[in-house]
């Protein structure tokens, strides 16, 4: 093709002008015949070159780094120093339900499992039948598990606002009165969740009930209890609706103990206030409340998910963010530094103080 495009217009031209031409068209058929030949010869070269150079425009920096591995079972001493400690067993209820990505999202929390001892797994999935696969994996994991399949009633999944994961809670409660578990803390963990092991090691010293910040929730990427002066005030939540107790369910544990005190203890199917009337039943008062994760200023537990959401604009004065004595300020700050949400005093959703009359106090 190269070689017809030099050649073909020789013919019509004068002696000068096709010698002038010829040596052109050779030269340009020797210089491409030779840059053929050596690139092919350097083309495995080549793969390794564009692997192992960092490209000169791109910008890096290493920030820190570390030769030394201290890894080690995160906050297993305290944990498993039963000789001093007798430590009360974790209820961890997992509610389920058949999807995409639910061995997904077990094989991720089952691994975070592993890490913590005194541990019973109560995985209750929304299916009329045992999944064997499911169970297959559970089994893996080596922890003590109690696997259970607990269909919604079919009259809820046709209502507007579905009352997920209900029958699932349920199960596991009826499980715990029917095998007279009266010691240890329960909590309800859903599976796409993310949980700090330092989490763990927090709830299992509850009393009563223990309540904590839970990250990614709602308009203000945070549930969270307002502590003053080491006692919960109030409540952070960006849904308060007409709630005494506006908290997510992955924010509260429970001593069995002291809901053992309570005789008509359940879970409503009512969608968005599933934690609301489960607290109401186990007839909890504020005064209960224990603030965990450092006075609810560290985030232990995350409502993940697998969505991308814009991280909100929460406005708040500059009052409640200097002060000390409340959480709100040490918190939100965390927050606006991981990225989570912003923190202005102009603009954004407003701190909410309905509800409970408390938070007007701020
Ligand atoms: C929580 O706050 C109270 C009162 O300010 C304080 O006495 C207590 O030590 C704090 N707890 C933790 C874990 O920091």
């Amino acid at each position: 093709m190269l070689l017809r495009m030099v050649f073909t217009p020789v013919r019509n031209m004068t002696k000068a002008r096709n010698f002038a031409f010829l040596v052109m068209g050779a030269l340009l058929v020797f210089a491409v015949l030779s840059l053929l030949s050596s690139a092919s010869s350097a083309a495995s070269d080549d793969i390794n070159k564009e692997y192992s150079t960092v490209p000169e425009n791109d910008s890096m920096a290493v920030c820190f780094e570390s030769f030394e591995d201290t890894r080690r079972l995160l906050y297993s001493s305290t944990d498993t120093d039963n000789s001093v400690h007798p430590e009360p067993i974790i209820y961890f209820v997992t509610p389920t339900y058949p999807r995409r990505e639910q061995v997904a999202e077990i094989t991720r929390l089952g691994q975070t499992l592993m890490h913590v001892p005194y541990l019973h797994w109560i995985v209750a999935d929304d299916t009329p039948v045992c999944n064997n696969f499911l169970n297959n994996l559970l089994k893996k994991f080596g922890i003590p598990y109690t696997h259970i399949a607990s269909p919604m009633p079919e009259f809820y999944r046709t209502k507007k606002l579905v009352p997920r994961g209900v029958a699932n809670r349920r199960a596991a409660l009826a499980w715990i009165r029917n095998n007279n578990k009266k010691t240890g803390v329960l909590y309800f963990g859903d599976d796409d969740n993310t949980f700090d092991l330092k989490l763990f090691s927090e709830i299992r010293s509850t009393k009563k009930v223990s309540m904590f910040p839970v990250g990614l929730i709602g308009d203000y990427a945070i549930s969270t209890p307002v502590v003053k002066h080491g006692k919960v005030d109030g409540f952070f939540d960006s849904w308060p609706a007409k709630r005494k107790w506006p908290v997510d369910m992955a924010g509260f544990a429970v001593n069995l103990e002291y809901m053992g005190l309570s005789p008509n203890v359940t879970m409503p199917y009512k969608a968005g206030y599933e934690e609301d009337d489960f607290l109401k039943s186990i007839g909890l008062k504020m005064q209960d409340i224990e603030p965990k994760a450092n006075n609810c200023t560290e985030i232990l537990v995350w409502h993940t998910q697998t969505k991308n959401n814009k991280p909100p604009k929460i406005r708040i004065s500059s009052g409640i963010l200097r002060n000390n004595q409340v959480n709100l300020g040490v918190l939100l700050k965390k927050l606006e530094k991981m990225g989570v949400s912003h923190i202005s005093q102009s603009e954004g959703k407003y701190l909410q103080n309905d509800n409970r009359r408390k938070r007007a106090r701020l």
